[in-house]
């Protein structure tokens, strides 16, 4: 009975803190949905992810761009996500699968100034009116050669340098290639 107990107590902690950390990220920040792996591959090719270069996720999740990043590019990879549950997850898949070149943070992106000043390529999932509010910030601190690219959504205020179509989550997308010197539309 104390074991039956003991299980109930254990469940309901775990959908406790399964269900705050959705509520957490969806309200404050942007709902936790990872990407498809072949979106994300899609994604840093059009990048032109290259060895030893550094590569920054920010709003990360569990971690698969991260871990593809490394495993597919050989890139040192950063990851910063702000939601509980997913840090967790990413930690967990992270350490399981040996890499020991991807450092995750649980912090708002919003304090990755120094990675996004010297990383070479910075992926970006997140829904545009997140992209319009960090805009400025993401393209003041990215450096000459650093590139971005975004899934599925793009910058309000600037012409990606290149468009490439891609799958993700079962459904026909696109993907956005940004560099600093990317021009205003306006
Ligand atoms: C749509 S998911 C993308 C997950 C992963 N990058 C992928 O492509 O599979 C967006 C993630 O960004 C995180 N996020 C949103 N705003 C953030 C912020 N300001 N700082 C850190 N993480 C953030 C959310 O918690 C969520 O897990």
């Amino acid at each position: 009975m104390i074991v039956f107990e003991a299980f109930i107590i254990i469940f309901l902690l775990v959908l406790i803190f399964w269900l705050g950390s959705h509520l957490y990220s969806t309200i404050f920040y942007v709902p936790y949905v990872n990407a498809s792996n072949q979106a994300i591959r899609d994604a840093l090719k059009l990048g032109e992810l290259e060895k030893d270069q550094l590569f920054l996720d920010l709003g990360s999740g569990r971690g698969d761009a991260l871990i593809i990043a490394n495993k597919e590019f050989f890139a040192k990879a950063i990851g910063y996500e702000i939601s509980p549950l997913p840090y967790l997850l990413s930690k967990i898949r992270v350490f399981l699968s040996g890499d020991r070149s991807i450092d995750i943070l649980r912090k708002d992106f919003r304090q990755a100034k120094s990675e996004i000043k010297n990383a070479d390529l910075i992926y970006l999932y997140l829904f545009e009116k997140v992209l319009k509010k960090n805009e400025r910030f993401l393209f003041d601190n990215l450096s000459a050669k650093g590139k971005i690219v975004t899934l599925a959504f793009k910058f309000p205020n600037r012409k990606p340098i290149k468009i490439k179509a891609t799958k993700n989550l079962g459904i026909e997308t696109k993907i956005y290639l940004y560099q600093k010197q990317t021009l205003d539309k306006m």
